[in-house]
């Protein structure tokens, strides 16, 4: 089944070659929290996967514990030899490698020398849980978190998502909504939310809060949320008090302030940094955090949204605090299933840049479709900012590399949930994994992380492996070709984000249409943002603006992010656009066909209700897939007027 995730330490074939390993554990550390962990999961894992149960040693084991203080806080070594040795100069290195060694056992792998280091330094999951149980944008059931049952009730699950989230190195967690309900602010939540930092702690996992900006008008009574106010101020000092008091480690707060209805300090004619600052400066006495979200726009019909954080955030460059971090989507828009990076990664060298990707499917087919997050990740990170000439990505832009950053963060939008599964598609579970993964260490490729993710959840079988990891790779770009191809965006349905919605012209906000950004007319297709429409590639270095200034040298795509184009134009590909856009939508079509005959290839090979559940949402995203098809090609028509035309291969 699908609940012990990547984490099923069922005995390998290859068993007696490990097992000599698995006699006994020594440890050369204290015996912290985190350390009792690791021994734990470590003998478990040992037990499941070798057969054998390891005991404890006080020296010589056939496994190590090895301190090394040359090592960074949460890196390890593994030392392959006769005994392994796992060094580390920290409990929660020893974590990690251990983590780390039950991988190579479980995918079967040579036992080698390996080391490794975090590339950033939190690796956090943002929850957009509420109070009440459901979760915004959530497609796994209801929330993990049972505010009701809390704190006098603790369920075990916990403890097993916690432990999922060590095993690929997530060392942090907001557990509410970024729009925040001020009661995570009262005595009464706290409490609750103290006990899920006890669970966490052990696993070496920092808990964060999302705030409320007016919390001190809603929970503390006062007349104002003013941050230059100084009875503001001392609300937020003993309100951070007040936590710290209860959980000595807490990380810190995540703020979304002016952004789609929520309070902020614009309301008082201040600006984001005077508010994060604010916060900070409650912060720093007890070393915690605050991360201040970018994600913010204001209803502009005739402007561009596009452009609207880097306004907002831009001219703050060096004002925040030491202890802010400004976090930012991956993208400009919000969280398409392809996006141009944020042009704000590159544009503030000095302010620590969080990376908020989303792994929870708003925009990527929820959880019927199978979208392979990774893809979009790395396309993302690997993006070249040329912040400091050529080579700066936003992967180096956010692990600190090209400045010397203090705090650096790679962030997602979780998509677990009380389903048995965790996270409703059994192939979105590869989401998570994905992320902490490249959280951990953002060079990883997107096969390697499908390779081991399949062996870990699904089979050893080689064949099915690679039919497996391929349906991953091939995902995302057949969810792309059949929903948004060519660089189309936005068009979902406006208010659940799902399925098509291009007709979508009218609304009391303009921009939140679908013809706001795709505009469509008698002419053509796509958003011109040169300097003849909205401008907005102005706002990227000028070597990236160059390579999406020109229509006929722009990447296919992304050019209706960028141009407006005929709809009897030729592209490079030889087509139209109009042929292209139905050659591509028709191509998705038959490639999520082809998506369901590979799974069911792998009948008998991967466990049975695996099978079953995964084959049926195939099928819903089949269906899906035609209702796209029938939405985009039937309307565009009504533009283009002209007709409808496969090229080559043709719907069945
Ligand atoms: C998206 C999403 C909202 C969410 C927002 C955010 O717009 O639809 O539900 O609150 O992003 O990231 O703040």
């Amino acid at each position: 089944d699908g609940y012990r995730l990547w984490l099923k330490f069922d005995k390998v074939a290859s068993a007696a070659r490990y097992a000599p390993y698995a006699k006994s554990i020594s440890s050369e550390f204290a015996s912290t929290p985190i350390l009792v962990t690791a021994k734990k999961e470590l003998t478990n894992g040992l037990k499941g996967l070798t057969g054998v149960a390891p005991v404890s040693l006080a020296k010589n084991g056939s496994i190590q514990f090895v301190k090394d203080p040359s090592l960074k806080e949460e890196a390890f070594s593994i030392v392959a030899g006769p005994q392994i040795q796992i060094k580390a100069s920290s409990d929660r290195g020893i974590l990690y490698g251990v983590f780390e060694l039950l991988r190579m056992i479980q995918q079967e792998k040579p036992l080698a020398n390996f080391s490794s280091s975090p590339k950033v330094k939190f690796r956090m999951l943002n929850h957009w849980d509420n109070v009440m149980g459901t979760i915004e944008r959530g497609y796994a059931g209801q929330s993990l978190w049972k505010w009701y049952e809390l704190p006098e009730t603790v369920d075990p699950r916990y403890t097993d998502y916690a432990r999922a989230n060590a095993s690929i190195g997530i060392n942090a967690v907001s557990v509410n909504n970024v729009n925040a309900s001020a009661r995570f602010m009262t005595p009464e939540y706290l409490a609750k939310v103290k006990v899920l930092a006890d669970v966490f702690r052990p696993y070496g996992i920092k808990l964060f809060l999302s705030v409320n900006f007016a919390s001190p008008k809603l929970v503390g009574k006062l007349k104002t949320s003013d941050p230059l106010d100084p009875q503001v101020r001392a609300w937020w000092t003993a309100k951070t008090k007040e936590i710290y008091a209860q959980i000595p480690d807490f990380g810190g707060f995540l703020v979304k302030a002016n952004s789609e209805g929520e309070p902020g300090p614009q309301e008082f004619g201040r600006t984001h940094a005077d508010g994060a600052n604010m916060l900070a400066e409650a912060m720093q006495p007890f070393n915690g955090i605050v991360i201040w979200r970018a994600f913010v726009y204001a209803p502009n019909p005739k402007g561009d949204r596009f452009k609207e954080a880097y306004n907002d955030f831009k001219p703050l460059d060096g004002t925040f605090a030491k202890n802010v971090i400004v976090q930012v989507k991956n993208g400009p828009i919000d969280f398409q299933p392809r996006e141009p990076f944020h042009p704000l990664f590159g544009a503030m060298p000095k302010t620590p840049l969080a990376l908020e990707f989303q792994i929870t499917q708003e925009y990527t087919g929820f959880s019927t479709n199978v979208f392979y997050q990774s893809i979009l990740f790395k396309e993302c990170l690997d993006s070249d900012t040329y912040q400091n000439g050529k080579g700066s990505t936003v992967a180096k832009v956010i692990d600190g590399s090209l400045g010397n950053d203090q705090i650096t963060m790679m962030a997602g939008v979780a998509n677990t949930g009380s389903d048995r599964n965790w996270t409703g598609h059994l192939l979105s579970q590869a989401n998570w994994y994905a992320f902490g993964r490249l959280a951990w260490d953002h060079t990883l490729s997107s096969e390697k992380i499908a390779d081991e993710w399949v062996k870990q959840t699904l089979t050893h079988d080689e064949k099915a492996v690679k039919t497996a990891s391929d349906i991953l790779m091939k995902s995302r770009d057949t969810y792309v070709k059949f929903t948004t191809p060519l660089g189309l965006h936005h068009v979902m349905g406006q208010s659940i984000h799902w399925g098509p919605e291009p007709w979508l012209e009218r609304s009391q906000r303009p921009d939140w249409t679908s013809i706001y950004y795709h505009r469509a007319d008698s002419v053509g297709l796509g958003f011109d943002r040169k300097a003849s429409g909205s401008n907005a590639l102005s706002l990227y270095h000028p070597a990236v603006a160059q390579q999406w200034l020109d229509p006929a040298k722009t990447d296919l795509n992304y050019l209706l992010w960028f141009h407006h184009v005929g709809w009897k134009e030729k592209l490079t590909s030889g087509r139209t656009l109009w042929d292209e856009f139905c050659y591509r939508i028709n191509t998705g079509l038959q490639e999520v066909k082809d998506l369901q005959k590979d799974w069911d290839s792998l009948q008998g090979k991967v466990d049975p209700e695996i099978f079953a559940d995964v084959r049926g949402r195939l099928a819903a995203q089949q269906r899906e897939s035609v209702l796209w098809h029938d939405a985009h090609l039937l309307y565009f028509q009504t533009y283009s007027k002209l007709p409808i035309s496969y090229g080559t291969p043709t719907r069945t």
